[in-house]
C-alpha cells in the first residue's frame, strides 16, 4: 500500500476533506437552527450563513465531480472481497447522489420561498433564485416539497456518513489493510500530497476573503444591519393607540455607492405583538388578526433600493402579511444618533388589504382601516 499509484489525487484529497468539514458543519449547523424556534433571531443568523456556506459547497462539489469525472480513482485493492466493492460503490455512488440533492433542493427551497428573502453569500455576493422556481403560482407548496426533500436527503445522508466513517475506522483499526492512507492529505513518506497546499489554501483564502470583505464593508462598504424595533399605529374608536412586534429581524446590505446592488429585508414574529392592553394583544393573536399559528411572520422584501438625496432612500419591495402580499414603496432616512446611523422610516397599510380584522371589524366604527407602520434599526 506503499505504492502512491494506489492513492488519490492530492486534488481529490484536498476537495474530500474540505466538503466533507463543510457537509458535517453543515449537517450539524441545518439540524440545530431547525430546533429553534422560527421567531427566534438565532435561526435567522444561522440560517443565512448555512445558505452562504451551502452554496460554497455546492460550488466544491461541482468542482470535485468534474474532476472526479476527468480522473480516474485509483483502482480498489484486490483483496477486497466482492461484496465490499460493491458494498462501496454502492455507497460512493449514494453519497455523490446526495451531496448534489442537498444543496441543490436547499437553493430551490429559497428560491420558491413565498419569503423572497435573497442569499446575499457572506453578506456580499448577491446569489440568483433558481429560475423558473422564483415565479411558479404555488411557490408556497413548491418550497414546502423541496424542504422536505432537504431535510429527507439530510438525514439520509448523516446515516450515510455514519456507515462510511464506519467502514473506513473498520479498515484502519481492525484490518489495518491501509485503507485509508487512499484518502490521507499525507504521503506514507510524510509529505503533502501533491495539489493540496495550493488547492486548500486557494480556497480558505477566497472563503475567508470573502466573509471579511462582506461583513467589514470591503470595497463598496456595505452597510448591514443591526438591533430593530417595529411599532405601530392604529384607532380604536377614533382614538390613537400604539402598539410594537418585540421581535424583528432586519437584513440590509446598503451599498451607499451603488444603491441598486442594496437589499433590505426584515420579519417580525407576529406572535410578539403588544400593545399594552392585554385583551387587544390576545385578540391580535387570534386567526382574524395576525393569526400567528399559520403566520407565525409578517415580512418585507425590497426588489429596489433608490437614493433620492443624501442619506434618503426609497424602498420598493412586497409586504407580506398573513401569507398576503401587497406592493409597497416608502423612504428611509438616514439618521445619526451620536454619530451612528440609524434608519427610520414608516408608511400606512390598509388593515381589509391584509385580512385584518376583516371578519370582526368589517367596518371603520370601532377599528381604522388605516395603520401607520414605522421601523428603526441600527445600520453598521
Ligand atoms: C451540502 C450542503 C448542505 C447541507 C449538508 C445542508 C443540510 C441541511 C440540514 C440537515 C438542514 C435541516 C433540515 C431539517 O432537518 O429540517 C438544513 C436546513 C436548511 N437548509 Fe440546508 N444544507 C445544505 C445546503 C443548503 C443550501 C445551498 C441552501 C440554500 C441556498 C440551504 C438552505 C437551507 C434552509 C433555508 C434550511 C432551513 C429550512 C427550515 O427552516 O425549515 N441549505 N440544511
Amino acid at each position: 500500500m506503499n505504492d502512491t499509484t494506489q492513492r488519490y489525487h492530492g486534488i481529490a484529497i484536498g476537495f474530500h476533506w474540505l466538503i466533507a468539514i463543510l457537509i458535517i458543519g453543515m449537517l450539524a449547523v441545518g439540524k440545530y437552527m431547525v430546533s429553534l424556534e422560527e421567531s427566534d433571531p438565532l435561526r435567522f443568523l444561522l440560517t443565512q450563513w448555512h445558505k452562504s456556506f451551502g452554496i460554497v459547497a455546492m460550488v466544491l462539489i461541482v468542482c470535485r465531480l468534474l474532476w472526479r469525472l476527468t480522473h480516474r480513482p485509483p483502482p480498489l485493492p484486490g483483496h477486497l472481497k466482492t461484496w465490499e466493492m460493491y458494498a462501496a460503490a454502492a455507497a460512493h455512488l449514494l453519497l455523490y447522489l446526495l451531496i448534489i440533492v442537498i444543496p441543490v433542493s436547499g437553493w430551490i427551497m429559497v428560491s420558491a420561498s413565498p419569503l423572497e428573502l435573497p442569499t446575499v453569500i457572506f453578506n456580499y455576493i448577491h446569489w440568483p433564485h433558481l429560475a423558473p422556481f422564483d415565479s411558479l403560482p404555488n411557490k408556497d407548496e413548491v418550497s414546502s416539497f423541496f424542504a422536505e426533500i432537504h431535510e429527507f436527503a439530510g438525514s439520509a445522508l448523516i446515516l450515510l456518513l455514519v456507515a462510511h466513517i464506519g467502514a473506513a475506522l473498520r479498515h484502519q483499526i481492525i484490518l489495518h489493510d491501509g485503507m485509508m492512507n487512499r484518502m490521507s492529505p499525507k504521503t506514507p513518506d510524510g509529505k503533502w500530497a501533491v495539489g493540496i497546499v495550493p488547492l486548500t489554501s486557494a480556497i480558505v483564502f477566497i472563503v475567508v476573503g470573502l466573509i471579511g470583505f462582506g461583513y467589514s464593508g470591503g470595497n463598496s462598504k456595505p452597510l448591514g444591519a443591526g438591533e430593530s424595533r417595529v411599532h405601530f399605529t392604529f384607532t380604536v374608536q377614533n382614538q390613537e393607540s400604539q402598539g410594537s412586534f418585540s421581535e424583528s429581524v432586519v437584513e440590509l446590505l446598503l451599498d451607499r455607492n451603488n444603491p441598486a446592488n442594496s437589499s433590505l429585508n426584515a420579519t417580525v414574529n407576529t406572535a410578539t405583538v403588544t400593545t399594552g392592553t392585554s385583551q387587544i394583544d390576545a385578540t391580535l393573536l387570534g386567526n382574524d388578526w395576525f393569526d400567528v399559528k399559520n403566520h407565525p411572520q409578517a415580512s418585507f422584501t425590497s426588489r429596489e433600493l433608490v437614493a433620492v438625496g443624501e442619506d434618503r432612500y426609497s424602498a420598493s419591495g412586497t409586504l407580506r402579511i398573513k401569507g398576503i402580499a401587497r406592493d409597497l414603496i416608502f423612504p428611509m432616512d438616514l439618521v445619526y444618533v451620536e454619530k451612528e446611523p440609524k434608519a427610520t422610516g414608516s408608511f400606512t397599510i390598509n388593515r381589509l388589504d391584509f385580512e385584518l380584522g376583516s371578519a370582526s371589524q368589517p367596518d371603520e366604527e370601532t377599528v381604522g382601516y388605516q395603520i401607520e407602520v414605522g421601523f428603526e434599526f441600527e445600520v453598521k
